[in-house]
């Protein structure tokens, strides 16, 4: 049975995007793969939260696709955590729901490798700052999936973003197309 995905997607300054444009764009065309646009469903930040467990549910692996901004997330996608990760439904002694399921997340940043190395203006790795998101999966019972990372997108040319979106893609033909056993599992 293919594992199903859903890609949260968040950004909000899409249509100025180059790096997430290029990696949306081969999300979408990956069968398989469910693509919920944040920003694009929820301008005005009211998250149907009912509807948002039903889309969970529904699929075995999920990932976060965004920009790193301020060493996280963009804000929608903390509310979407807020307010659909509750207990009783992704954790706490009764919140199994996603038990068993995946997270991925998927980011860029502009940040190069060497700025985000030990010696680099950010001093720690990007995997560093996506703890919380590790943590989160953990409490929900998720595998937590190696992360998907594009360094320094200012520096990326069309060639180069046209590579990391192949990597993408194929990453993402992976997930849907391992057993959940076979999945890699960081840490
Ligand atoms: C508000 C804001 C905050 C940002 N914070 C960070 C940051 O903490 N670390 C980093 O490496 N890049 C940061 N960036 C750069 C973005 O990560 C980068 O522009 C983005 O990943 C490029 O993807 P895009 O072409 O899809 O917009 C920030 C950009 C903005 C606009």
């Amino acid at each position: 049975m293919p594992q199903r995905i859903l890609v949260l997607f968040a950004h909000p300054a899409y249509r100025r995007s180059r790096a997430n444009a290029a990696l949306r764009d081969v999300a979408r065309q990956v069968e398989g793969v469910t693509l919920h646009d944040l920003y694009d469903a929820y301008p005005d930040f009211l998250i149907d939260v009912e509807q948002e467990q039903a889309l969970l549910l529904r699929h075995d692996v999920i990932v976060f696709q965004h920009p790193i901004y301020w060493y996280s997330c963009p804000a929608i996608l903390k509310e979407w955590q807020d307010l659909v990760l509750e207990h009783g439904f992704a954790y706490g002694h009764a919140g199994t729901a996603l038990a068993g399921k995946s997270m991925l997340s998927a980011v860029t940043a502009g940040g190069t490798e060497t700025a985000y190395g030990p010696e680099g203006l950010n001093r720690h790795g990007l995997a560093d700052f996506l703890r919380p998101f590790e943590a989160t999966a953990r409490l929900c019972r998720m595998r937590w999936l190696e992360p998907f990372f594009v360094h320094g997108t200012h520096l990326l040319d069309a060639d180069a973003l046209a590579r990391q979106a192949a990597a993408y893609r194929r990453r993402l033909e992976a997930l849907r197309d391992a057993a959940t056993a076979a999945l890699p599992e960081e840490g």
